[in-house]
C-alpha cells in the first residue's frame, strides 16, 4: 500500500548555513493495507521529516514514494491534491490541524466540502458528519463546540474523524498521543486501531513510547539519526533486538567482554544531536567499543526471515532478557 525506496533529506545548518546535514538517508520500507508499521527513534531522529516527505510537505532531495501502486515521487498541482485524499497524517500537535473559529461541525464539513464528498448544508452532509462524530465516540454536543472547548483527547477524535472521512488508504499518525493521560491515549489508540480494521488502511504509527508500539504494531523499524538500524516483525525487536541502539532503547544495560569482538554498546558516550560528519556507524560515537569494520557504512542486512539490522556486529538472533511476554491483542 505504501512503498518508500531511498528516500533522504538534508537540511542546511550551522549559524552561517553553510554546512549541510542529512537528517534522513536512505530509508526504505513498505507497509501493506491492515498492517502497522511503528517507526521509533530519539527525539531528532527524523521521523517527522521522513513523514512530510511521504507526505510531499516537504521535497525530498532523492528516493522514490509509492501509494496503492502509484509512484506519487513526481506529482504536483491538481495530480498531487488528488492523490492527497489516499494518504493522510494526524501530527504531533493535532489542534494546530483545527481553525479555532469554527466549530466542530464545521471543521468536519470542511473536509467533506474541499473534497466534493457531500455538497454544502445537504442532509448527506449532516448525515455524514454524525456518522463520522458516532465512529470516533463524539457526543452531538460537541459539534456543536469550538476546538478550545474541548479536551486534548476529545480534539484527537475531532481530527481522526476529518481523516476518516477521507477513507485513506495510508494513515500516518506522528504522537498524536503523547500529551495526553495514559487513559485518554488507550482510547484515541483504540479507536484508532478498530478503524484500521473497519477502513484496511495501511498505518505507520511513529511514537517514542515502545509500550504503545509493542501493543499497536506488527512490524517495528528503529531509526536513529536519520537511518534505519533495525527492523523487524514485533517479535524480532521485543524479543530479539539485534543491534545495540534498540537494545538501550529497551533498557538494557548492555556490557561487553573486552575479549571478544562481537560486544559493543555499555554506556553513551554522546548525546542526541551530535551528528556525526563521517561514513561509518551512526551510532558508533554513543558504542563502548567501536571495531575496525564499524568506521566502514553499515547497510541493512538480513539476519533472519524479515529481520534486518545495520551493525557488523549483531549476532543473530539471540533472547533479551529485559522484555517480557507480548500483551494479548
Ligand atoms: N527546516 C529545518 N531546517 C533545518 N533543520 C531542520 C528543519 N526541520 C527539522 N530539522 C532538524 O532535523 C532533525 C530531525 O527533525 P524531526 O522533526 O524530523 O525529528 P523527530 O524525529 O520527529 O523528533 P521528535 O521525536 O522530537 O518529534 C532535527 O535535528 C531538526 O532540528
Ligand atoms: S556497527 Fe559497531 S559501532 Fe555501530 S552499533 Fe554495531 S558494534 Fe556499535
Ligand atoms: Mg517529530
Amino acid at each position: 500500500m505504501l512503498e518508500v525506496t531511498n528516500l533522504t533529506k538534508t537540511y542546511r545548518a550551522g549559524l552561517a548555513r553553510r554546512k549541510y546535514r542529512t537528517v534522513v538517508r536512505d530509508v526504505s520500507f513498505a507497509v501493506m493495507a491492515r498492517e502497522t508499521l511503528g517507526i521509533v527513534g530519539e527525539s531528532g531522529c527524523g521521523k517527522t521529516t521522513l513523514a512530510k516527505m511521504i507526505l510531499k510537505l516537504l521535497k525530498s532531495d532523492s528516493g522514490r514514494i509509492i501509494v496503492d501502486g502509484q509512484d506519487i515521487t513526481g506529482l504536483r498541482g491538481v495530480e498531487l491534491q488528488r492523490c492527497r485524499k489516499n494518504i493522510q497524517i494526524m501530527f504531533q500537535n493535532p489542534e494546530s490541524s483545527l481553525n479555532p473559529r469554527m466549530k466542530i461541525h464545521d471543521c468536519i464539513a470542511e473536509v467533506l466540502r474541499v473534497n466534493h464528498i457531500a455538497s454544502p448544508r445537504s442532509v448527506e452532509e449532516r448525515r455524514l458528519i454524525s456518522g463520522l462524530a458516532d465512529m470516533v465516540g463524539l457526543q452531538p454536543e460537541h459539534l456543536n463546540r469550538y476546538s478550545w472547548e474541548l479536551s486534548g483527547g476529545q480534539v484527537q477524535r475531532v481530527v481522526l474523524a476529518r481523516v476518516l472521512a477521507l477513507r485513506p488508504k495510508v494513515l500516518i499518525v506522528d504522537e498524536p498521543t503523547s500529551m495526553l493521560d495514559v487513559s485518554v491515549q488507550a482510547q484515541v489508540l483504540t479507536i484508532i486501531r478498530q478503524m484500521q480494521q473497519e477502513f484496511n488502511f495501511a498505518l505507520v504509527y511513529i511514537a517514542h513510547d515502545l509500550d504503545v508500539i509493542r501493543l499497536m504494531c506488527d512490524r517495528v523499524m528503529i531509526m536513529y539519526q536519520g537511518t534505519i538500524v533495525e527492523r523487524g516483525t514485533r517479535e524480532d525487536i521485543f524479543e530479539r533486538a539485534s543491534h545495540p541502539y534498540t537494545r538501550s532503547l529497551l533498557g538494557e544495560f548492555y556490557l561487553f567482554d573486552p575479549g571478544t569482538s562481537t560486544g559493543c554498546c555499555e554506556e553513551r558516550r554522546s548525546e542526541p544531536g551530535d551528528w556525526p560528519s563521517y561514513g561509518g556507524c551512526p551510532y558508533s560515537a554513543a558504542c563502548r567499543k567501536v571495531l575496525g569494520r564499524c568506521s566502514e557504512k553499515q547497510e541493512l542486512r538480513q539476519i533472519s526471515p524479515g529481520h534486518h539490522v545495520a551493525c557488523c556486529n549483531a549476532e543473530s538472533p539471540f533472547p533479551s532478557s529485559v522484555a517480557g511476554p507480548l500483551p494479548v491483542g
